[in-house]
């Protein structure tokens, strides 16, 4: 199968950071409820005019800066995301703008919630092509904008931010899994025309969900590429709920070191904190090129996704 690396990631986050007891101001909750059962400490929030799209641009130019490519050769600017600020014109257009991209881009919005950049990777996949052979994938989110913050079971969650990846056609190992099983009750976020426009959810419903389709998800991309999990360098799943990620870990007998989770510092920022994980990773220095990662998402919907992906080519030269 003809595959993707990633050759570059950034982070954008937004100006206003709220610990836990900034949140227990707010609502009737405490740091210790956060924590022991989130793993969360604190989150970002958009403050005044701050937007999505902003985050989405300032993530994707500093990831299209490092990779050292030349934009016109992009084939498409997708932007993962459930908290647009427009129905149109899309998140991706408004980045084009921003970045000054070329119209011969396909710019669009992808909105399958948490697994949104999986989704997306798996879809630019089939975009890039020998003359264009480069994609921008961006997650962003604004789930302040979407947030009840009178609802103490959802608002200490979640929080705002963008990440950005490069990705270029290559021959490296890459293999994908996905799927959706149409749930309408358990994570729902009315959208336009709606008085209120709030996120809901059934906290334990998707927790099950969750620790059910992650090892099943993560099992079915090594099954498809033939690798076992000692093959691949670190697992870069959804950031929900330490919690989660440790069932996970425990029922997989996997090595709890490759299971990446910056979870404390972002909260869930959904179809962003997967790259969010690749941008703080890059930045800590934990990534070599050729290293074997594997992705998974799950979310709204309940979609789930899975890919293997490679971190640069052993010795891929990072400009045209
Ligand atoms: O991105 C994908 C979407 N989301 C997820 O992956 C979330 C998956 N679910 C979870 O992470 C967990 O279910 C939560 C963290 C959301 C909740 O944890 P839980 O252990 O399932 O708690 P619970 O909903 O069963 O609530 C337990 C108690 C309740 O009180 P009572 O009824 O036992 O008296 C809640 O009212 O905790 C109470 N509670 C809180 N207390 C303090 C709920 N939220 C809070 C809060 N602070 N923020």
């Amino acid at each position: 199968m003809n595959g993707i690396t990633i050759l570059s990631a950034a982070a954008a986050l937004p100006a206003r950071r709220m610990t836990n007891d900034d949140m227990a101001a707010i609502v009737d909750t405490s740091d210790e409820w956060i924590s022991t059962r989130t793993g969360i400490r604190q989150r970002y929030f958009c403050a005044g005019e701050e937007t999505v799209w902003q985050l989405a641009a300032r993530a994707a130019r500093r990831a299209l800066d490092e990779a050292g490519i030349d934009p016109a050769r992009l084939a498409a600017c997708v932007v993962a995301t459930m908290s647009p600020a427009y129905a149109t014109p899309s998140t991706a257009c408004l980045v084009q703008r921003e970045l000054g991209l070329e119209e011969s881009i396909l710019c669009f919005d992808l909105n399958a919630a948490c697994s949104g950049f999986v989704f997306a990777l798996e879809t630019v996949r089939g975009l890039v092509t020998d003359e264009k052979p480069y994609a921008l994938v961006i997650g962003a989110e604004a789930l302040s904008h979407i947030t009840d913050f009178s609802d103490r079971s959802t608002c200490v969650l979640f929080g705002d931010g963008a990440g950005a990846v490069v990705v270029a056609k290559s021959g490296a190992p890459f293999a994908c899994v996905h799927g959706a099983r149409g749930n309408s009750e358990a994570l729902v976020c009315p959208a336009f025309g709606s008085e209120k426009q709030y996120l809901g959810m059934d906290g334990r419903a998707v927790f099950r969900f969750a620790v059910d389709i992650l090892p099943r998800c993560i099992g079915g991309v090594l099954d498809k590429s033939g690798l076992a999990m000692e093959d691949i360098d670190y697992f870069v799943c959804h950031q929900a709920n330490r919690r989660i990620l440790d069932h996970v870990v425990k029922s997989m007998k996997a090595d709890p070191a490759k299971f990446y989770m910056n979870l404390a510092r972002y909260g869930n920022t959904s179809a962003a904190s997967i790259p969010l994980a690749l941008a703080d990773m890059h930045t800590e220095g934990l990534l070599r090129p050729g290293m074997r990662l594997v992705c998974a998402g799950f979310g709204g919907g309940f979609t789930w996704g899975g890919v293997l992906v490679c971190w640069r080519e052993k010795g891929e030269h990072l400009c045209d």
